[in-house]
């Protein structure tokens, strides 16, 4: 008899591809401060918070801004990537992650976010999907990031389950970290070679069955 109890997805990546709009945003940013950023370099962003994501930026390009200058350029980012992910709709879900979100729940499994962005309410509004979920643990909730389990633990604590009750689903290497750091199992969304500390890993939710969730 399966002991999972709950399920707790990530955003960015696992339900939908964000990381394109992150991208634009951080570019402009970028190409304004004639700093370099390249797709090659966005992947280190993945999972990881807003003020972060500017300091690694930086630390690319061996540049030092005060701490009020990071937070003016971190908003205009944000300002940036908010008038893009105004514009989602429901066709941006990842193949899979309704249906999937809909099949744990018609199963008794209970759901959660588990998100390091601050603008998961507005993401989940445009794709229609935050009906889905039982409990919403973001950027907002949380004072430490991923790999610290803070965010899963939190989703855990909301839904009344123990962390070994609970399946982490993560397209990020420090979320998968921060699954296991929480006592979680882990679905990898990915690169099997990438996420590879992950219990098994799929290319999307659209390979998820209940049956795969059960026999971890
Ligand atoms: C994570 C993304 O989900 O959220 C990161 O993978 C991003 O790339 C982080 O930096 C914070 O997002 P936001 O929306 O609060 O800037
Ligand atoms: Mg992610």
């Amino acid at each position: 008899m399966s002991t999972i109890k709950a399920c707790i997805f990530d955003l960015d990546g696992v339900i939908v591809d964000t990381a394109v709009y992150h991208y634009k945003a951080w570019k402009r940013l970028a190409d304004q401060l004639g700093l370099s950023f390249t797709e090659h370099d966005n992947e280190l962003l993945k999972g990881v918070s807003r003020v972060r994501s500017l300091e690694i930026i930086l630390e690319l390009n061996h540049v030092t801004k005060t701490a009020e200058e990071q937070t003016e350029l971190a908003t205009q980012k944000n300002n940036w990537y908010v008038d893009m992910i105004n514009q989602m709709t429901p066709a941006e879900i990842l193949p899979g992650a309704k249906e999937f979100l809909e099949a744990c729940r018609a199963a008794g499994i209970k759901t959660a976010l588990g998100s390091a962005s601050k603008n998961s309410s507005t993401i989940l509004a445009k794709i229609n999907m935050a009906h889905l979920f039982d409990a919403i643990v973001d950027g907002n909730h949380v004072s430490k990031a991923k790999p610290d389990p803070e965010v899963f633990l939190k989703g855990a604590e909301a839904l009344g389950v123990s962390p070994a009750e609970c399946v982490v689903f993560e397209d990020a290497i420090a979320g998968v970290e921060a699954a296991i750091n929480g006592g979680m199992k882990v679905v990898g969304i990915g690169e099997p070679a990438v996420l590879n500390r992950a219990n098994i890993v799929v290319s999307g939710l659209d390979k998820m069955s209940l049956e795969l969730l059960h026999s971890l």
